[in-house]
């Protein structure tokens, strides 16, 4: 793993971009592990796949679940999984469900959001040797109400840029960066020495990461930041009514499908 992580670093080092995706199945792994450093399971699951309003509702079994689906997907790309909230409220808590985590999935390392007020954990973490990657701006676990991007005010950006310093001296080995504003995800990208992964932070950060059903068009996203590459809800579309005309005309299942 050590080896992944230092590619990683190299990366930034070399301004080579990082490319990042998420993944909460086999087959999309599979399909992504090719072109993608990291693939991250993300608790963006529980609005993706399960409807939940928030990601408050995620649960470590789902994660884990996912996760061991994932892993099968994966030949090459680090695997990160997002702890769920409330499952890394403190130290020997966080011990405990990141240990559990990387043993039943396989995982390369955790995500946990949150600054430097989760110091004492990450630091904890890293001495028990759990590899760990931070999450600041937007950090949908704890942000109320309407999302709005983060580094608008003198007071956000002293605060982000604290925090992006204090997680790297935790020992965090990346940080993403979620709807930070672009000069600030630049100063910060420049600050530190480990890789930044930006969603919906600019081209300024080392690396970029979107969710994978909303590249895909499998969502209704409307924030500013996601790029739709194919409509596959349309596709999907066409293909089930080409379905449904077949199994009424009778054309399917012809010889060719049949024992
Ligand atoms: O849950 C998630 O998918 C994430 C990414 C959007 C960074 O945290």
């Amino acid at each position: 793993m050590l080896t992944k992580i230092r590619r990683l670093t190299l990366k930034k080092k070399n301004k080579s971009k990082i490319v990042c995706l998420t993944a909460y199945s086999k087959n999309i792994a599979e399909e992504i592990d090719q072109h993608a450093d990291l693939i991250l399971v993300g608790d963006s699951l529980g609005s993706v796949l399960y409807n939940y309003n928030t990601t408050r509702k995620v649960n470590l079994k789902m994660m884990i679940e996912h996760s061991k689906s994932v892993r099968k997907g994966i030949k090459k790309s680090i695997m990160i999984v997002d702890m769920p909230f409330d499952t890394y409220k403190n130290k020997s808590q966080a011990l405990k469900n990141c240990k559990k985590v990387l043993k039943e999935t396989k995982c390369d390392g955790i995500k946990l959001e949150g600054g430097r007020e989760l110091n004492n954990i990450i630091k904890y973490l890293i001495n028990h040797k759990i590899p760990v990657i931070g999450h600041i701006g937007i950090t949908p676990q704890t942000t109320r109400g309407k999302y709005r991007y983060k580094g608008k005010t003198a007071f956000e950006k002293k605060k982000l840029l604290k925090d992006s310093k204090s997680l790297e001296e935790a020992g965090v080995f990346a940080i993403v960066l979620e709807c930070i504003e672009r000069k600030l995800s630049q100063e910060i990208t420049k600050t530190i020495k480990i890789p930044t992964i930006g969603i919906g932070s600019s081209k300024y950060c080392d690396g970029q990461i979107l969710v994978t059903d909303d590249i895909l068009g499998l969502t209704n996203s409307k924030m500013k930041f996601v790029k739709k590459y194919i409509n596959l809800k349309k596709n999907i579309r066409n293909a089930v009514k080409k379905f449904q005309s077949d199994v009424k005309n009778g054309s399917y299942p012809s010889i060719k499908y049949s024992y």
